[in-house]
């Protein structure tokens, strides 16, 4: 283990058993029909190219930058789109991938976004979701692992751009926050 995480929340292993069952139910949802898929960069890479090899419809994807994060992590209650999707979502099957959910104003705003530009259908997949923190009522459509609220890092989440290749979902040390 890393000597900067305190514990590991969820193992390689516990994180690719969901995903399978995760892309079951995608497979059993979508019946074969073609899917746009969105990622939300960059937390959401690893989970997406796990998710998407399992899945047995037509696949596009593409990625959009839009966070109400900084380097610090507190919230911002807004979000600024940086990268749009280039694909035409209009008429297609969308779903969001997102890493995690946590205030919900980043796929409260995307959620809206999607909409607007008139997709056939909207769905959200997050890998996790902490719900005692959230401020905008949005729930995914698919959840990987509801967590406390404690600041995680690794399978793609950061903290201040580090920790992303940690292969397992943990929970930071206080005296790293500290140093900082
Ligand atoms: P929201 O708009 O507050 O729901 O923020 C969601 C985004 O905040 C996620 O996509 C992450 O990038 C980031 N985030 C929230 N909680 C954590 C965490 O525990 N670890 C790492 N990133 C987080
Ligand atoms: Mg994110």
């Amino acid at each position: 283990m890393h000597a900067d995480i305190e514990k590991i929340l969820l193992s390689e292993t516990q994180i690719a058993a969901r995903i399978t069952e995760l892309a079951c139910e995608l497979n059993n949802l979508y019946k074969g029909e073609a899917i746009c898929i969105v990622g939300v960069l960059k937390g959401s890479t690893m989970f997406m190219m796990d998710l998407i090899r399992k899945l047995d419809m037509p696949v596009k994807f593409d990625f959009m930058i839009a966070s109400s994060y900084g380097e610090r992590t507190i919230s911002a209650g807004c979000v600024n789109i940086y990268l749009d999707v280039r694909m035409d979502v209009t008429n297609e099957h969308v779903l969001l991938v997102e890493d995690i959910i946590d205030t919900g104003n980043t796929l409260s705003c995307l959620k809206e976004y999607f909409i607007s530009k008139q997709a056939k259908s909207f769905n959200i997949i997050t890998l996790l979701d902490k719900p005692e923190r959230r401020v905008k009522p949005i729930k995914a459509d698919y959840v990987g692992f509801k967590i406390p609220d404690q600041f995680v890092v690794g399978y793609g989440l950061d903290y201040a751009e580090k920790y992303r290749n940690l292969p397992y979902i943990g929970i930071l040390k206080d005296s790293v926050w500290q140093d900082n």
